[in-house]
């Protein structure tokens, strides 16, 4: 049996996706700038992927939408294209600790360039303190950036009451919410949304093609000069196939997205309780706040590494930590964030769930996953040296992690 349980790394082309591409490839393959028919038809497939997304995400009008690479690439538009616009006299932004790295690096690199950036603590459960954001913020912040939904540990945040202290205070909103377009409903007007940046392969598209969305009358300074395509903003021959995909995958999620929501939360609900069930396991994240498709334990005394190569001889798929950080033997600066101590954050496992996972994988995945950590356990050294020290950390965590 093989179980992909990572879709929050990223998802399979939906088949239906994968069809409507295939035309811009080989047959209609124009340059949507070019005025004659394969031009015109590119760009009106463009146009068409535009307003399926723009109808996604809530937004008034199609031109708030601008189409680039991804999630990062959105990311760093938002932030750099705010914060270091030639008008942009206001030198402060606020993010919090538990971003993706796309915006701590990016906040990091502003930093260099002369803005002073906070950076929110969250609590046990990985949400920031609104009181924390009204003391922070200032008629000097010109930006907050905090993530609509966490990547690691699913913990969704009160964008909303964020977007609604940030307008306040005459500052702008950004959210990236590349874990949660698609996944749960997402609504730039209701959730007080200025910028949002999406990522096409979270929502069973193409990878290699997202967007941000920028509010009518906004402006920021591009960070890709040249031919001044997306309105000056993204400039680049579009990426007509990968635009078409994210736009085809909109449509579906539209469709798909509440029926798609009951049946993941019941599924990972089905994960946690039974996971939760053995000796020395936290769940990390939110109960309730939390991605429908997330499920992120820890379990004290196994080695997230090991534990993620006996599932893959097992044939499931899960991570440890985020996808861009199972390269390091850092712990997650995630599960740091929210209280874990070093040893605890290493044994982590994330199962993402999605659009094709079914119950009998959910049954396979609660019947080897807690025999994977029995034999890891029984073999581990690690244990016995720190069984103690272990012991006092459980104290430590018993009221915040629905720890059993
Ligand atoms: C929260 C978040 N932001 C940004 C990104 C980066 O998106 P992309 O892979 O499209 O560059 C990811 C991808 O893992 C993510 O999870």
């Amino acid at each position: 049996m093989r179980v992909y349980m990572d879709h929050g790394a990223t998802t399979a082309v939906d088949p239906e996706v994968k069809k409507e591409m295939m035309k811009f490839f080989s047959d209609e393959f124009g340059n949507a700038s070019q005025m004659y028919e394969y031009g015109r038809n590119a760009a009106m497939a463009v146009q068409e992927a535009r307003e399926r997304v723009t109808k996604l995400i809530g937004a008034e009008q199609e031109r708030e939408i601008i189409f680039n690479s991804g999630g990062t690439e959105a990311d760093n538009l938002a932030l750099k294209g705010i914060m270091l616009a030639k008008k942009n006299k206001k030198k402060h932004m606020i993010t919090s600790v538990i971003e993706h790295p796309a915006i701590l690096r990016t906040a990091e690199y502003l930093e260099t360039q002369g803005i002073k950036v906070t950076y929110l603590p969250v609590d046990n459960f990985g949400l920031i303190s609104l009181e924390d954001l009204k003391k922070e913020i200032s008629s000097e912040t010109a930006l907050v950036s905090v993530m609509h939904a966490n990547n690691e540990i699913g913990t969704i945040e009160p964008v909303k009451e964020i977007g609604e202290i940030a307008h306040d205070a005459g500052a702008l909103f950004h959210t990236d919410a590349v874990q949660t377009v698609g996944k749960i409903p997402v609504d730039v007007k209701k959730l007080n949304i200025d910028l949002l940046s999406m990522s096409s392969h979270k929502l069973y598209g193409p990878k290699g093609v997202g967007a941000l969305y920028k509010k009518q009358g906004l402006r920021l300074d591009p960070i890709l000069h040249g031919g001044g395509h997306e309105k000056g903003y993204r400039s680049g021959t579009e990426n007509v196939s990968g635009i078409v995909g994210l736009g085809k995958a909109a449509e579906i999620a539209q469709k798909v997205l509440l029926k798609e929501m009951e049946k993941l939360t019941k599924m990972r609900d089905r994960i946690i309780d039974n996971f939760l069930k053995l000796d020395d396991t936290i769940l990390n994240g939110h109960r309730t706040k939390r991605l429908p498709h997330n499920a992120n334990l820890s379990f004290k005394f196994v080695e997230g590494e090991a534990l993620i190569l006996r599932l893959d001889a097992k044939g499931i798929y899960g991570s440890t930590g985020s996808a861009c950080s199972t390269k390091k033997l850092e712990a997650s600066h995630v599960l740091l964030a929210i209280g874990l101590r070093h040893e605890v954050a290493h044994g982590s496992l994330r199962l993402t769930l999605g659009r094709w996972n079914t119950d009998k994988e959910v049954d396979y995945v609660i019947k080897e996953v807690p025999q994977v950590i029995k034999e890891l356990r029984e073999m581990s050294a690690f244990r016995k040296e720190t069984e103690e020290y272990v012991m006092s950390l459980k104290d430590e965590h018993d009221d915040d992690h629905c720890e059993t």
